[in-house]
């Protein structure tokens, strides 16, 4: 079995601010990067911006900028981002570099070789900030304007000269290769959406634009500007140096093994991409997990509805592991999820400063104090011990299995739960309580608690991985030791070196901050 893996964020579309489902869709797809690196694999993790398009045009044309060094600007910010949110992406790709041209302009000619590309007239209502057609009844009239039902936005009679892109000869296709890739959409409730919507029956697809110039150019008729979304999906190989086949990057990461995307973007990746793909004769990629939308008050979170959480100010008040934690646990992957103040507030200081954090702080600071900072040697494990130590050793192929499966919250769960039972071990055992009575049986337990402190530190680190990491410093674990493998190795500790300095893992939110 190959040990690498490719895995892909949305590319942002930057206009505007980043909120909290961009930063949600992002975090989601670096755990799951980090949690393949932590199984050994190489891994490649993609993000980056979708940068041309009539609105950015628009906006740039409004602030009177000349539309690239906009986008530079626009761009940055989600860099920024990037690094703000912690992910471990290999690579930023953005949309308006050359080595995307390249790979756009690669494919169309393959479309059009393969004759899947043929020029023609079209005429429909078009939505510039959704960049889509609507049919007559997929819209309304709203007071004096018409509206899609669906996104809401205002959408305009449009005409122009097109090139059409011939998916309706991809649906036997495309239902014959869901059907034999059962997991190719992910999770079930998004296969079958996506199932339906084919059988249904499938329209040639508009791939051209002449009513304005910031895009690709079609090769030879530059009246013509390629399809964004045509233009977007294919960063995902321009990213590996496609058109070149043959380069190392392409021939180790291609096919992608798992885009992650919300499910507003689901038909364009699930429907569209692998019919261009097909076409192409290039190969598909092995998944498409559609993720659900991050809600507030239960509702979408909107400016007009004034129910924004700024995951920038969140995080700068309270740190990215615990924006993190709380994205990841609370919300159910898949699923519509709402989140609050409230109950991030409440995730954090149960699960992570009350419980985990303490349990920790209380260990290292009993071991700095009593044992020169450095950890005990063990005597005889105790039933007790080999309890705590297995249960959780035990369970490890488990996890792998939920991360493997996008079964992120019964993975964070199950870690939780250790911590929880770590925490009831030391309170039970009272370790402190031995020092002057059984300095061997104290001894032990220290060991296999901070075993244990070890071990969870690992599981959570592709979830909180700062605060993980600064855990396994304080330990003086290696590097290479904090892998799934290591888990199950109880023989990594330097007991001759004194921890590192301990401070505040996971600060106590109160009411008033
Ligand atoms: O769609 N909750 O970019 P984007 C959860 N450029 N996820 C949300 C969300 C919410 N409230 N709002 C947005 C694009 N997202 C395209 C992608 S890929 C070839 C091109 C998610 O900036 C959204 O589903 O509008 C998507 O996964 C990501 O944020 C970026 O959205
Ligand atoms: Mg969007």
């Amino acid at each position: 079995m190959s040990k690498n893996f490719y895995i892909t964020t949305p590319i942002y579309y930057p206009s505007g601010n980043p909120h909290m489902g961009h930063a949600y869709s992002s975090i989601v797809a670096d755990v799951f990067a980090r949690f393949k690196r932590l199984e050994g694999y190489d891994v490649h993790f993609l993000t980056g911006t979708d940068e041309h398009g009539l609105k950015i045009q628009r906006e740039a044309e409004k602030k009177n900028k000349d539309v690239k060094i906009f986008c530079d600007e626009l761009s940055e910010k989600f860099k920024k981002l990037t690094k703000t949110l912690n992910l471990s992406n290999n690579d930023f790709i953005r949309t308006t570099e050359s080595r995307h041209h390249e790979s756009v302009k690669a494919i169309w000619n393959r479309l059009l070789e393969s004759g899947d590309i043929y020029l023609s007239k079209y005429a429909g209502w078009y939505s510039v900030s959704d960049e889509a057609y609507y049919t007559e009844d997929e819209i309304i009239q709203d007071g004096d304007k018409k509206i899609s039902k669906t996104s809401g936005s205002v959408v305009d009679w449009f005409e122009e000269e097109s090139y059409f892109f011939k998916l309706s000869a991809w649906q036997d296709k495309l239902l014959n290769h869901y059907d034999k890739n059962p997991e190719f959409i992910s999770p079930k409730s998004r296969y079958n959406e996506i199932y339906q919507f084919v059988k249904g029956g499938l329209n040639d697809l508009s791939v051209s634009r002449t009513s304005f110039k910031w895009g690709i150019p079609v090769p030879n008729d530059d009246k013509h500007i390629i399809y964004v979304w045509l233009d977007a999906l294919t960063n995902y190989i321009s990213a590996l140096n496609f058109p070149n086949t043959d380069d190392p990057l392409y021939k180790k990461f291609w096919p992608a093994n798992i885009h992650i995307i919300g499910k507003d973007i689901l038909r364009f990746h699930s429907v569209y991409w692998p019919a261009f793909l097909m076409a192409a004769k290039l190969p598909l990629p092995l998944k498409v997990f559609g993720h659900g939308w991050i809600l507030s008050d239960e509702k979408k979170m909107s400016k007009s509805l004034g129910n924004i959480l700024d995951p920038l100010e969140i995080i700068d008040k309270y740190g990215i592991d615990q924006l993190r934690y709380y994205l990841l646990k609370e919300v159910s992957l898949g699923n519509d999820g709402n989140v609050s103040m409230e109950n991030l507030k409440n995730c954090i200081n149960n699960d992570l400063a009350n419980n985990f954090g303490n349990l920790c702080q209380r260990v290292f600071s009993f071991i700095e104090k009593n044992c020169e900072g450095k950890l005990p040697k063990p005597s005889n494990l105790a039933v007790e011990d080999i309890n705590l130590i297995n249960n959780l050793v035990k369970k490890v192929p488990d996890l792998i299995n939920d991360m493997n499966r996008q079964d992120l919250n019964n993975y964070i769960k199950q870690v939780v739960e250790f911590s929880f039972e770590a925490n009831k071990y030391v309170n039970d055992l009272q370790p402190w309580a031995l020092k002057k009575t059984d300095l061997n049986r104290m001894n032990t337990i220290l060991f296999s608690i901070v075993l244990q402190i070890k071990n969870i530190s690992i599981l959570l680190s592709p979830i909180i991985p700062i605060s993980s990491n600064k855990i396994l410093d304080i330990l003086n674990l290696k590097n290479e030791d904090r892998l799934i493998n290591s888990i199950s190795d109880i023989d990594l500790f330097d007991h001759d070196k004194p921890f590192q300095k301990t401070s505040i893992l996971f600060k106590k939110i109160d009411d008033d901050n």
